[in-house]
């Protein structure tokens, strides 16, 4: 627990205690999210000067490692990053789920381009599904986005966005109702798409000045088929929000970092991770690492720092070219994903437990008998001198025959 004046309160704070007593303020509870600035202002309101928040090590955390200090972190992160562990059986649950989900996402979003009833049932089946699937393991849905099972990307990338949004905001400590309704907003957030040509929604290539005009109109055409359609409007935060920007630059309203939502800003991040690193007809998605690293320059211009932080703090997949910490404090990319152990990939090990540069070593994670070594998690490449040779054993391996 930490006393921070009221003023210095940001966005994704949580608040365990006020320097009043609660018959005094307009709070019936002392535990609660910052989740936007309205919840500040009414704490000023309330003239509360003083609040107590959960002291956030996994703050200081980020902080280190974009410095390289893995080490430290590491240690004090153990037993945390241990409980976010996937196993293969949930993976291949997980698998399941996806592919059966993404077939309801394609059928109500036809729907809606066809003109045929809106299936508000179907929609909040599948988010109760990630919603429950994410409070007991914030990052197993994570694992299986990048499944190649669909030649259409919109309804892969809605689901992808209402799973990476759900994950988010379970990391920031949301309840699994807010869970819930998160990841119905991101199945939601492009149903806008389907009420635009499809000439232009399909196009390969650059869009020209007037089409890129009309494919904005999806947001506010999402937006308005969403509240006819009987969806409450507290619930559309990321649906019409997740083209704005940091700095005013987005749409459809020009809203700056502070006007945002809590729901605009995690969705702004996710849509973005997963539209960069998706296959599409005509080109190939980055890598992680490479969609990160990216993305970390967008930080304080386009992105909200904060919300991407922990973003990848806790992206629960380790793609081809992501960056990762293993339990013997070693930093090492993935080279290769070997199909039949998803989450057991080769790894090419770049430094010592120390942080030192070491010559590569090829460890493959799914020799169990010869190899003791464990993944921990995804580290933020920003920061870290990753050797050129990596990149040139990774291009080796995974050569097409
Ligand atoms: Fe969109």
């Amino acid at each position: 627990m930490k006393k921070v004046s009221v003023v210095d309160l940001k966005i994704g704070d949580k608040v365990v205690k006020l320097d009043k007593n609660w018959l005094d303020t307009g709070f019936f509870s002392h535990h609660f999210l910052i989740k936007d600035q309205s919840v500040i202002d009414k704490l000023k309101h309330n003239n509360v000067d003083y609040v107590y928040i959960e002291y956030s090590e996994e703050e200081e955390s980020i902080k280190e490692l974009y410095s390289g200090n893995a080490e430290s972190v590491i240690n004090r992160h153990r037993e945390e990053i241990k409980k976010n562990y996937i196993n293969l059986d949930e993976v291949k649950n997980a698998k399941v789920i996806y592919t059966e989900s993404v077939k309801v996402v394609k059928s109500f979003m036809e729907d809606i381009r066809t003109g045929a009833m809106f299936k508000d049932g179907a929609v909040k089946a599948v988010a109760s599904n990630i919603a429950e699937i994410t409070m007991k393991n914030k990052g197993v849905l994570a694992s299986v986005t990048k499944l190649k099972h669909y030649d259409n990307y919109t309804f892969q990338h809605s689901m992808n966005v209402g799973i990476f949004a759900s994950s988010l905001a379970a990391h920031l400590g949301m309840s699994h109702r807010d869970i819930e309704r998160i990841a119905k907003a991101g199945l939601l957030h492009d149903v806008g798409k389907m009420l635009v040509p499809q000439e232009i929604l399909n196009k390969p290539g650059k869009l020209t000045e007037e089409e890129f005009r009309i494919m904005k109109n999806h947001v506010q055409l999402g937006y308005d088929f969403l509240l006819d359609n009987g969806v409450p409007e507290d619930m559309l935060n990321l649906t019409l929000q997740h083209h704005e920007r940091h700095d005013g630059s987005g749409y459809p309203n020009g809203l700056k970092d502070e006007e945002i939502s809590i729901e605009g800003k995690i969705g702004a991040v996710v849509d973005i991770y997963d539209a960069i690193t998706s296959d599409r007809c005509y080109h190939k998605g980055m890598e992680a690492a490479q969609a990160l690293r990216l993305m970390f320059k967008w930080t304080d211009s386009h992105i909200n720092r904060k919300v991407f932080d922990f973003f990848v703090m806790n992206v629960g997949i380790y793609p081809v070219g992501s960056l990762v910490l293993m339990d013997t404090n070693e930093l090492g990319v993935i080279g290769k994903i070997n199909h039949n152990k998803p989450t057991n990939p080769t790894v090419l090990i770049f430094s010592d437990k120390m942080g030192r540069e070491k010559p590569i070593q090829i460890v493959d994670l799914s020799v169990s008998a010869i190899n003791k070594r464990k993944i921990l998690g995804p580290v933020n490449p920003a920061d870290i001198k990753i050797p050129s040779k990596v990149y040139a054993y990774i291009e080796k391996m995974n050569e097409i025959k």
